[in-house]
């Protein structure tokens, strides 16, 4: 079965699909890992961030692959480290925005979602890249908490800019951060990773008893 996990920056997607993901023995994808590695490439080889079909074709040639241990490879390089730094932060969206590029992408989604028990998460899973998901859940939550998310995870930045940085990738993802219709919406802004791990677990269970 699918679960589908989408929801804006910060909203705890990565956090909670991975540790449920471990709980329920179920592979895990990171959909969001496979556009920072393609923004990642495109840079390191100074192409043109507007080029939509010159992104897809590096998309189509240079696949992003997950190894066991969860490292994130492209084009034969270990970029797990190097697909979270400011620069791919503030240049994915613009990668991501290209139709061609996330028709690739998507191909490729529903590819290595189609085998077996996983969790995939991402921002278009439960519109568009499985819109037949057993499961679809949609995290939220407000602004300021995800903006603290992220500090947390970049102790770098400031708060200003992170603000701002948040501000304008949510203005940027918007067109692609509908919840499905059947989605289940879960406000993590109060909620421990616990907690809603242990709520869209038990919603697995009763919709598949044998997960
Ligand atoms: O979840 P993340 O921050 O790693 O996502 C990185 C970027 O990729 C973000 O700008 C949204 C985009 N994205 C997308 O458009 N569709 C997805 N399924 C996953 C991520």
């Amino acid at each position: 079965m699918i679960v589908a996990i989408d929801g804006p920056a910060g909203a705890g997607k990565s956090t909670v699909a991975r540790a449920l993901a471990e709980r329920l023995g179920f592979r895990y994808l990171d959909t969001g890992a496979m556009y920072r590695a393609l923004t990642w490439l495109a840079m390191k080889r100074s192409l043109d961030l507007g080029d939509a079909e010159g992104l897809a074709t590096l998309a189509r040639e240079q696949t992003v692959l997950f190894s066991d241990d969860e490292r994130v490879w492209i084009g034969g390089i270990d970029v797990t480290s190097s697909i979270r730094s400011d620069r791919v932060d503030r240049m994915v969206p613009v990668v991501a925005r290209h139709s061609p590029v996330r028709e690739v992408m998507r191909d490729r989604q529903r590819e290595l979602g189609r085998e077996g028990n996983v969790v995939i998460e991402g921002r278009d899973i439960g519109t568009v890249v499985a819109p037949d998901a057993k499961l679809k859940v949609y995290l939220v939550a407000d602004r300021e908490v995800r903006a603290r998310r992220r500090m947390a995870e970049r102790p770098g930045i400031g708060a200003d800019a992170l603000a701002t940085d948040l501000r304008k990738r949510d203005a940027k993802d918007a067109e692609r951060m509908q919840p499905a219709e059947d989605a289940v919406e879960i406000d993590t802004t109060d909620l421990e990773v616990e907690d809603v791990v242990d709520r869209i677990e038990a919603l697995v269970r009763e919709r598949s008893p044998a997960a």
